[in-house]
């Protein structure tokens, strides 16, 4: 009896007027919460490390103008038009375009599982902090970091704390759980890396990092290079998998499309080139490898709080910050879902977080033994982790993105389209006027120029 009633207590809920973002500033801090994570702080750099340096970011920079910050607001019109699930805001648009949506929600699971992993490690050094951490040389780190990752069962514990804050905040919904989380994260996280950029610019030999980082040598540039980057902007800014179509249907009909794509896209660059300003003068002044790979953060970082007064106190708010990231990126990723088992499939709001959460876990288990009891188990040459980080970025995102930019350009066709980000010609301006042309034939052209790249097919 007790069990029916809090039942049908949820139905009702579930059945009252959609959530909505309460202001525009707090969807912009949610959709800058969804793109800046681990994407800006933790892979940018390790990938910057591993393709080449000042190359990399400036094919980067390119994919972002070009690619990305267009693509953002591809997502933002059709999830605003939409006002529902990103799988039914496809078929609003076009019926046979439902599977954009249902690859992202397949996608979804892919990138909750490892994004919880990743995550935990954060969670687990802003504990380590105050113990362990501080005191130890770089390569100690180094030994700390990889014991801690193959290790069997530690990680996965924090992988189930991470999952259960995801889920928890999800449960919640749109304005108390998303909106009031984002907004008081996001700013701190900002102030913190200023302050660590600072310090790491003036450690003994930055100016090397800096120069490696900065300065392109074009020689280094191959068909890998370029969809790395593109996979790194895809992943960064939250576009392919339809997370900020979801969010943009939680949005009124007054708000700023393109000012607030504008603003979400140059907050999450900015912060990726940060987190390089602070992690590459830093590799080379304590005598660290650039192409590290994954540790490269978690080992490079910690090196540099061990030498600054209150070190552990920076690193605690630093690990602790990097995880509240995390956290506001992670349940935009499930919220996708969600939102979809929500609506179309009827499920409680709870019901649908639990159950994709818990897949989700049971998926990452798999990403951490990669790391340590399954290292030697490969697919296509690739560890779990490798696998599913370039099924995602590399494959899943730029397909999704393609098909949504090719399903506005070519079939919602102009007229509504733009009708949409202006909020029927009420916003004007350049942007606004060059957004279609470059949607219907930049976006594509580039993308599939990438792929084909890739393949070894062309060569750019
Ligand atoms: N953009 C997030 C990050 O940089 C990750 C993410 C990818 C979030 C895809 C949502 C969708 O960490």
């Amino acid at each position: 009896m007790a069990v029916e009633s809090r039942v049908s207590a949820e139905r009702i809920q579930d059945q009252k007027p959609r959530d909505q973002f309460k202001s525009q500033l707090g969807f912009i801090f949610a959709a800058a919460g969804s793109a800046v994570g681990l994407g800006n702080i933790w892979r940018f750099p390790y990938m910057t490390g591993t393709n080449g340096g000042g190359a990399f970011v400036l094919l980067y920079l390119i994919c972002v103008l070009f690619v990305g910050a267009s693509l953002l607001l591809v997502e933002f019109a059709i999830g605003r038009n939409g006002k529902t699930n990103a799988i039914e805001s496809y078929a609003k648009i076009r019926k046979g375009a439902k599977w954009i949506g249902f690859l992202g929600f397949f996608s979804a699971f892919i990138f909750l599982s490892y994004y919880s992993v990743v995550s935990g490690w954060t969670v687990y050094y802003s504990i380590q902090s105050f113990f362990g951490l501080n005191g130890l040389a770089p390569d100690q780190i180094g030994n700390f970091f990889g014991a801690f990752i193959s290790d069997p069962v530690k990680p996965l514990m924090y992988h189930g704390i991470f999952m259960a804050l995801t889920v928890g905040i999800i449960i919640k919904g749109v304005s108390q759980g998303i909106e009031k989380s984002t907004k008081i994260m996001m700013p701190m996280l900002f102030v913190l890396l200023i302050i660590l950029v600072i310090r790491a610019l003036t450690l003994p030999g930055a100016w090397e990092g800096i120069k490696w980082y900065l300065t392109p040598d074009l020689s280094k540039i191959t068909g890998g290079v370029w969809i790395a980057a593109l996979g790194q902007v895809f992943f960064s800014m939250s576009v392919g998998m339809s997370g900020m179509v979801t969010y943009a249907s939680y949005l009124g009909k007054h708000e700023n499309l393109p000012k607030t794509s504008i603003i979400v896209a140059l907050m999450d660059t900015s912060v990726a080139l940060l987190a390089g300003l602070i992690i590459f003068p830093a590799v080379f002044s304590f005598g660290l490898e650039p192409g590290a790979g994954p540790g490269l953060v978690f080992i490079t970082l910690p090196a540099v709080f061990a030498q600054m007064p209150l070190g552990s106190i920076f690193s605690f708010m630093f690990f602790v910050l990097l995880a509240i990231a995390c956290l506001t990126s992670s349940i935009s990723i499930l919220e996708m879902p969600v939102s979809y088992l929500i609506e179309t499939r009827k499920m409680a709001r709870t019901k649908a977080a639990l159950l994709v959460g818990a897949i989700a876990y049971v998926m990452g288990i798999a990403v951490s033994f990669s790391f340590g009891i399954w290292s030697d188990f490969t697919l296509f040459g690739k560890g779990v982790f490798d696998l599913f980080d370039y099924f995602g970025s590399n494959i899943s995102l730029p397909l999704g993105g393609l098909a949504a930019a090719i399903l506005v350009g070519w079939f919602w066709g102009e007229k509504d389209a733009v009708a949409e980000i202006s909020n029927n010609g009420e916003i004007k301006g350049t942007i606004v006027k060059a957004w279609f042309p470059v949607v219907k034939y930049v976006v594509p052209v580039t993308v599939v120029l990438i792929f084909l790249s890739n393949l070894g097919i062309l060569k750019i």
